[in-house]
């Protein structure tokens, strides 16, 4: 099986490998009655709030239980429940119902013999390598941030955190990165960038570093190979940032939502490099789904 495929020698401009296992495709979309979600949610990753942090180390139908992680880690050890002062734009329609998450690494986040990164990163539940209703026709991927001053990232290295990566894992579609690109030293790295396949910047904006909620939302119409990015802060409507953008969107393959750390000084990322240790990083995440945009549906 793939994902007991040995030491990947990947470089920096090239999907990682997320090791996942096929899963089945059995449901139906579902519509969800909240007043900001408009569309009908294929894959569905926003955490109720009475959600336990045990929940998610068994099948819990929002994430796979078992990628991607340390190798010794459960997702109780990786995840939390931060607190903030409000939820997400689309947690917050229904504030009782959903609570943010937060997918954190430390120098145990070691993914099968990947000595070069440290690394946790959900995949949502339903979503399966090849033939997933979350990408197929046209999809749009929600998700918001909010950085944790007391588990910040160190930006002097690459971040991976949102990505949608091919079948074969021989490339990503779409990458949402922060901190330094590696290959790529002229751009700022306090800001969240956008990057297509070819890892050419389809856009970027400012992190914000003090806590507050951004708000990200990307159509990938995979019919027509096109992509659109959308933008907001704390509970804004999500704005287009940009126009449909003709991408390469083939290759079939899963998102994946979480942390990438790539290690620093050199040019075998996945196996080799520098990593500072012990530290403790965390990303927070809230608003995950994906919905059907077919006919223009789309939430804002
Ligand atoms: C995932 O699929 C299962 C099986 O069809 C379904 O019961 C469940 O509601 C789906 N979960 C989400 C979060 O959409
Ligand atoms: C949506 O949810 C609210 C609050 O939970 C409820 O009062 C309302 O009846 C629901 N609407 C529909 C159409 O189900
Ligand atoms: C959370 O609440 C829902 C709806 O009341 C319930 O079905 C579910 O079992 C609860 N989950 C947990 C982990 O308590
Ligand atoms: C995981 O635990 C096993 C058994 O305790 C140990 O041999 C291995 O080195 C550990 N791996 C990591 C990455 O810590
Ligand atoms: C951030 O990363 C750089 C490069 O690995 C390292 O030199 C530095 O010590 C790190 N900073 C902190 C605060 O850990
Ligand atoms: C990506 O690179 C390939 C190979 O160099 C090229 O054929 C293709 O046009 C590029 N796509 C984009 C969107 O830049
Ligand atoms: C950090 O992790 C690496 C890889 O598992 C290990 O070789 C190293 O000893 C760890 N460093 C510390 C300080 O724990």
């Amino acid at each position: 099986m793939l994902f007991t495929s040995p030491i990947l020698a990947l470089s920096a401009l090239v999907a990682i490998a997320t090791a996942s296992p096929r899963i089945c495709q059995t449901h139906a979309s579902k519509t969800t009655n909240s007043s900001t979600i408009k569309c009908p949610i294929v894959l569905d990753g926003r955490v109720p709030a009475n959600a336990s942090l045990t929940s998610f180390d068994t099948a819990n139908g929002l994430f796979n239980p078992d990628y991607v992680k340390g190798n010794n880690l459960s997702w109780s050890d990786i995840l939390l429940f931060p607190t903030v002062a409000t939820n997400s734009r689309f947690d917050s329609a229904d504030a009782a119902q959903y609570k943010p998450i937060e997918v954190n690494i430390n120098n145990a986040s070691v993914y099968q013999a990947q000595y070069g990164f440290r690394r946790a990163g959900l995949l949502f539940a339903n979503d399966s390598n090849t033939g997933s209703l979350g990408y197929t026709g046209v999809k749009t991927l929600h998700w918001s941030v909010q950085q944790d001053p007391q588990r910040a990232l160190n930006l002097s290295h690459e971040y991976l955190n949102v990505w949608h990566e091919s079948a074969d894992y021989s490339a990503d579609q779409i990458m949402f990165q922060a901190g330094s690109i590696l290959a790529q030293p002229g751009l700022a790295r306090d800001t969240f960038k956008v990057f297509d396949r070819n890892s050419s910047l389809l856009w970027s904006v400012a992190m914000d570093l003090e806590g507050g909620w951004q708000n990200f939302a990307v159509t990938l119409d995979v019919t027509a190979n096109t992509i659109q990015i959308y933008y907001s802060t704390g509970t804004d409507p999500l704005q287009a940032v940009t126009d449909v953008i003709p991408t390469d969107l083939s290759g079939d393959g899963q998102f994946q939502i979480g942390m990438i750390k790539k290690p620093t000084g050199t040019s075998d990322v996945v196996n080799a490099g520098y990593q500072e240790a012990p530290f403790e990083e965390g990303q927070i995440y809230g608003g995950l789904f994906v919905e059907d945009s077919a006919g223009g549906c789309i939430s804002l």
